[in-house]
């Protein structure tokens, strides 16, 4: 009864939450679709016998398919066999230095910033140092053009300083931190007579999807409903809509017949061990 009741509380806290941290978002994979009609034929296979939906190899892919397939996938785009092959590990990834945000492509890597080579102009992937989608050792080695909000593991941001052409550590905290129109970021903020932070009901229809916070830590999700952008309430959503509107998040649960979260943020497979649990025991 006590499971139970953990079981319950996570459901309310995952259906309850339009934010969510990096680790929780894109992290769908085809064994969260429970049925044939969510198990997307274009990615997974379903089996009839067993009634369980799989996740299709990386070699099947095209490279848009590659590039799009969530986390879990474990797929990366092979740039010299042109090939969607199975991620091995950041280190092993090397790119053009002006093509660095190319290990934000993969899975959990950012750019190491140690290991521009100026000589033969590349530069290699690393393990990400913290959850955030532009995370970045330090900014005083970053070229000037890449120089694009790059967030420190001191929580500073890598701005262009355009006068020296240099790539500075901005301490940034809020919008108003962005002094001009060209560093206000647009993934979290918004330019009116100053940089100020977005919310959904700013967003027009095209891009009423989803924002960042200002450290590309978190995601808040958004629904256009009739004329006007919202906060994305999860538990709102039908079967079609679960998957698309929260960026494969969030799965559609043919028991409770509810939106639910495939992966907790804290536990790594959390609410699908709780999901289960809790099923289990209902049923005994
Ligand atoms: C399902 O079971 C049938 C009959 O046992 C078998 O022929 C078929 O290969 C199975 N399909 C899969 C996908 O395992
Ligand atoms: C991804 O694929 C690589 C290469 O086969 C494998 O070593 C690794 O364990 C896989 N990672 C996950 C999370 O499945
Ligand atoms: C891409 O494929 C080539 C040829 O098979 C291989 O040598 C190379 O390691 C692969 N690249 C990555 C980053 O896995
Ligand atoms: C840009 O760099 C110059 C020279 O180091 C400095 O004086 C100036 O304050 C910097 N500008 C900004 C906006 O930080
Ligand atoms: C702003 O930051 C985001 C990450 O939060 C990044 O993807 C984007 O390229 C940045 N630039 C603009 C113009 O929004």
């Amino acid at each position: 009864m006590k499971i139970y009741l953990i079981g319950f509380t996570l459901l309310i806290i995952a259906n309850s939450a339009t934010t969510l941290s990096l680790s929780s978002v894109y992290q769908c994979q085809c064994e969260n679709l429970l049925q044939q009609s969510d198990c997307l034929s274009d990615y997974c296979t379903w089996d009839p016998n067993e009634s369980t939906c799989s996740n299709k190899p990386c070699s099947g892919f095209s490279q848009e398919d590659c590039f799009g397939v969530p986390d879990p996938f474990n797929c990366t785009w092979n740039y010299t066999t042109s090939k969607c092959e199975e991620f091995t590990q950041c280190s092993d990834y090397t790119f053009k230095t002006a093509e660095g945000e190319k290990c934000y492509d993969l899975i959990k890597c950012q750019v190491d910033v140690d290991t521009i080579d100026n000589t033969a102009g590349t530069v290699k992937c690393m393990d990400r140092t913290q959850e955030s989608a532009m995370s970045i050792g330090s900014c005083d080695k970053v070229p000037y053009e890449e120089c694009n909000w790059l967030v420190t593991p001191d929580g500073k941001q890598c701005l262009q300083n355009t006068t020296a052409k240099t790539c500075e550590a901005k301490t940034i905290t809020q919008c108003s931190d962005y002094a001009t129109i060209d560093l206000c970021n647009t993934s979290s903020c918004y330019w009116g007579d100053t940089c100020k932070p977005l919310t959904c009901t700013i967003l027009p229809e095209e891009s009423c999807m989803l924002f960042f916070s200002i450290d590309s830590k978190q995601v808040t999700f958004c629904k256009w409903e009739t004329d006007k952008c919202i906060d994305l309430d999860t538990t709102t959503l039908t079967q079609t809509q679960c998957l698309p509107f929260t960026l494969y998040s969030y799965a559609w649960n043919p028991d409770s017949k509810k939106c639910e979260i495939c992966q907790e943020a804290s536990s790594s497979s959390g609410f699908l061990l709780y999901g289960t649990l809790l099923l289990s025991i209902m049923l005994n």
